[in-house]
């Protein structure tokens, strides 16, 4: 037929809210659903608790509408739900490099158990490979035989400031699938999603494949965005050994369209809650797999990632006169001015970022630090309590022996860079992210060092 099925999404974090909320603005009947009573009452309250632009709005237009709704209650996801969603978080195991799959495992024991008609379960969280059919597995040990309940696996490939985008006009959609009738009720859920699409006359590529394909679709991807990034951050090492600009020569061979502009900016470095753990999770199950020899160059993609954060402590003793001993650089009696601390710009995000982690290495160098950023404060405190935190820029900056600029929120691109130097004890800055203009820095009286740059 052509009626809609009713969705529901397991665990409310920044991919099933997100999944919730757009499918709901789609025109579907939408139950959110979380072991977290705080984040559900918090939703059903009509806030969202990340930060993400565009979402606060539709949260509150879909709730009002009806179409939403968000509970603690497994019994109610099963009742509601034709297809039930698993978006819940999938971290680094605490004592290994794989992911940790506790939460899918309960969210689907829970649901299956819970189930009383036949419904299909998506897998959306990344995941190792295989895990599709361990979740089949699961399904068919705890959900009532008769009821012949099926598996899919559907990739997400959102970013975090473009998530509500990504999510009502992807640039594909993947779907791994053993059944016409699982295919089939994939199409309907994303039906709302072609609708779109056909008015503004756009098409959505469909990959329609099986469980494995489906899986490492997502993690090769990231994959391939973390190593395009250690690329050109390789090419900033050797700039910088060679007297080169990296900035100009990403320019000149992103032209090339095969190689493309896009991920291409070096700098300090990627974080964030996914490239850093998913390309270690990547090796992990090669390497279960026995082909560990494949990924070993993810290790060295890691590693060039790494050794962005140490070469600042360099710039920083460089700028500042300091030795560097064996234990690194010291840099006691010095005032450092950190600026930004999320793992990218327009994001409270500080997971796995390389400018908290920078600030953290400078402070253990023996630096007073103090941090400033617009929007990840309070989580950048609850993650690192003993460095000090800024109201402002120029707060951050009075009396700093050295400026370091290691996200490039829009607000540090436009400062004024005469008007900061007369807040500062010197006018010594490190662009981390190569988003200042050197040219205007220098002229202004700053020593100015880039990544990559001569
Ligand atoms: C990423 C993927 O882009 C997304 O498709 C996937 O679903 C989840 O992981 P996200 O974590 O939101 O998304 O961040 P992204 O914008 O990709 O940036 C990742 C990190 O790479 C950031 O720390 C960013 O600063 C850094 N980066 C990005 C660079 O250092 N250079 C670049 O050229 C691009």
């Amino acid at each position: 037929g052509s009626a809609r099925p009713r969705l529901t999404f397991l665990g409310t974090g920044y991919l099933g809210a997100t999944y919730a909320i757009c499918f709901a603005e789609l025109g579907y009947e939408v139950v959110g659903y979380d072991v977290d009573a705080d984040k559900i009452s918090r939703l059903a309250a009509g806030e969202v608790p990340f930060h993400e632009p565009g979402l606060p709005e539709l949260l509150r237009r879909n709730l009002a509408a009806g179409r939403l709704r968000f509970t603690t209650d497994m019994g109610t996801v099963a009742e509601h739900g034709d297809v039930h969603f698993i978006c819940v978080g999938t971290p680094q195991q605490a004592d290994g490099l794989g992911a940790d799959l506790t939460y899918v495992e309960q969210s689907v024991t829970d649901l299956a158990r819970e189930l009383r008609r036949k419904a299909l379960i998506v897998g959306k969280s990344t995941v190792p490979v295989g895990t599709a059919e361990w979740v089949e597995q699961l399904v068919s040990r705890n959900a009532d035989p008769a009821l012949d309940v099926e598996v899919a696996w559907s990739p997400e490939f959102l970013q975090e400031g473009f998530a509500v985008e990504d999510v009502l006009r992807p640039n594909r959609i993947v779907v791994g699938v053993k059944s016409d009738w699982a295919n089939a009720m994939l199409y309907a859920a994303h039906k709302g999603v072609f609708d779109l699409a056909a008015t503004e006359d756009r098409e959505v590529p469909v990959v329609v494949t099986d469980f494995a394909t489906a899986e490492l679709v997502k993690v090769a991807a990231n994959a391939f965005l973390a190593t395009k990034i250690s690329f050109i951050n390789a090419m900033a090492e050797v700039c910088e050994v060679a007297g080169g600009d990296v900035t100009q020569l990403a320019r000149a061979i992103g032209y090339d369209p095969r190689i493309g502009n896009r991920f291409l900016q070096a700098g300090v470095g990627f974080g964030g809650g996914c490239l850093p753990k998913d390309i270690r999770a990547f090796q992990a199950r090669a390497g279960e797999l026995g082909a560990g020899e494949a990924l070993r160059f993810l290790h060295e993609v890691d590693l060039i990632n790494l050794r962005r954060r140490t070469r600042v402590l360099q710039l920083a003793a460089e700028l500042l006169d300091r030795r560097v001993g064996p234990a690194g650089p010291d840099l006691f009696n010095t005032r450092i001015a950190v600026l930004g601390a999320t793992f990218k710009p327009n994001s409270d995000d500080v997971r796995d970022a390389p400018a908290l982690a920078v600030a953290a290495m400078l402070a253990k160098a023996g630096a007073e630090v103090h941090v400033y950023d617009p929007q990840g404060t309070d989580n950048a405190r609850a993650v690192q309590p003993e460095l000090a935190y800024a109201k402002s820029v120029n707060e951050a900056v009075e009396r700093a022996d050295l400026v370091c600029v290691l996200t490039e929120w829009a607000d540090f691109r436009n400062a004024d860079p005469a008007a900061l130097g007369e807040l500062v004890a010197a006018r010594r800055v490190i662009d981390g992210r190569n988003c200042l203009d050197p040219a205007l820095w220098t002229q202004a009286g700053w020593k100015y060092r880039g990544m990559g740059r001569p």
